[in-house]
């Protein structure tokens, strides 16, 4: 592509020669009689390199020089042209930005040898930068990546919730087993009596000592405890199993509405009363949805994270006000509309427009991190072209908008 060089010079015999010089050698030549004038042109047509004189009636060169440097075009490089050969004058101008001075009267060849030269650098300059810009950008990928990775990593963390969870039910079970295991001993005996054709008197005795109308009414209920207790503990490895689904580089079909069950039942431990704060509701108001085609791990990652972020934005608030989270979902042709509610302490202007910054927390050090909603983000609006919305202001409680399409 040829390079557009503007002249700036008020002389014009010195337009003519450098403008002849120029085009000769195969550029495009833009011309300016002013600094100010130049300053106009270079905002409606930036030109590649500005060759700028001094002295000039207006705006000086150094004047001018120090305009462009203020300016979005600052990184073109300006070569003064000056009659001046004092040492105060060329220092001054390269002081000011300038890549180079050429004094006058011009010699033709030194003229077109430094423009090429500073052309030449310009460009590397520029390959440069988009280099290292794009260099930056990877890392920023591959270290989000990595993050994302760590912040899986915590699952562990969730897992020894849900392990404590299990805990519940499985202690069910057991103390359930061993009352079933005496209880049967002493029906056994008691069978055994009667198959002893013992004397109606000592079966009696014996039917009062084991307490047999309780034993009798009893054990159903002590089976039918141990039943729910392993239809709960089946229920949690499930959700465990459905939420860490392993992610397969392809999308596979999800019930969105088991992911976020899961979810739930993974920060169950969470929304439990403790010493600061009663329970915090959950209100699940699910739509019809179809299966969606998308990477379900992940989803359900931001699903952890926007749930975890409304779980902390309540037990900030005071306890008397009662937590509660709501979950919208519905299905409006292609696309799943899934909203997220929460009563906690809402967010401010500026937090809601930093969101989804890299690193922006509010939380104490060792709280947060500030990745939770970069990273749902991006899952969301990268990896499956859908879009997430706020509503949301202090003391008001926040409501994300998930809107992702049914297939990717
Ligand atoms: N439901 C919410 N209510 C109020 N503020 C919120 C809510 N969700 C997010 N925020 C604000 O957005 C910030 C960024 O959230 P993000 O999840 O990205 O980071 P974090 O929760 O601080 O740390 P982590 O990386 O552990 O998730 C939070 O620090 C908080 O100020
Ligand atoms: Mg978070």
């Amino acid at each position: 592509m040829t390079s557009t060089i503007l002249i700036v010079d008020d002389t014009p015999t010195n337009l003519d020669v450098i403008s002849e010089t120029l085009s000769d050698a195969g550029f495009k030549v833009a011309i300016a009689t002013s600094g100010e004038r130049a300053l106009q042109q270079i905002d409606r047509r930036p030109p590649d390199l500005i060759l700028l004189d001094v002295m000039m009636p207006g705006i000086d060169g150094f004047e001018t020089c120090q305009r462009i440097k203020a300016t979005p075009y600052q990184d073109i490089p300006v070569i003064f042209m000056t009659a001046l050969s004092d040492t105060d004058s060329k220092v001054r101008a390269l002081e000011l930005g300038a890549v180079d001075y050429i004094t006058k009267p011009f010699q033709e060849r030194e003229v077109l040898a430094r423009v090429k030269t500073h052309l030449q650098l310009r460009q590397l300059t520029q390959n440069l930068a988009r280099q290292v810009a794009q260099k930056a950008t990877e890392l920023q990928a591959s270290q989000l990546q990595l993050i994302q990775h760590e912040k899986m990593s915590a699952l562990g963390q969730l897992v020894a919730g849900v392990a404590h969870e299990i805990n519940n039910p499985l202690g069910f079970v057991s103390n359930n087993v061993f009352t079933t295991q005496r209880g049967l001993q002493d029906l056994l005996e008691h069978l055994q009596l009667y198959q002893s054709h013992a004397p109606a008197e000592e079966i009696e005795a014996h039917a009062d000592e084991i307490d047999l109308d309780f034993l009798l009414a009893d054990l159903p209920k002590t089976l039918e405890a141990m039943q729910v207790g392993c239809d709960r503990i089946e229920s949690l490895s499930k959700s465990l199993r459905t939420f860490s689904r392993s992610d397969s580089d392809q999308p596979t079909a999800f019930n969105l509405h088991e992911g976020i069950d899961s979810t739930l039942l993974i920060l169950k431990h969470r929304l439990k009363a403790n010493q600061h704060r009663p329970e915090i509701e959950v209100v699940c108001n699910y739509g019809e949805l179809p299966p969606v085609r998308c990477y379900a791990g992940q989803l359900n990652q931001v699903f952890m994270n926007i749930l975890a972020n409304a779980i902390d934005a309540i037990e900030v608030r005071d306890a008397t006000h009662p937590g509660r989270i709501e979950i919208y979902t519905c299905s409006n042709g292609d696309t799943i509309e899934i909203r997220i509610q929460d009563n906690g302490i809402g967010m401010s202007e500026l937090v809601k427009q930093k969101v989804f910054e890299h690193l922006f927390t509010t939380k104490e050090v060792g709280k947060g991190t500030g990745l939770g909603m970069t990273i749902a983000h991006q899952i969301i609006v990268e990896k499956h072209q859908g879009s997430i919305a706020i509503n949301s202001a202090p003391g008001q409680g926040t409501e994300f908008i998930l809107n992702i399409p049914c297939s990717i």
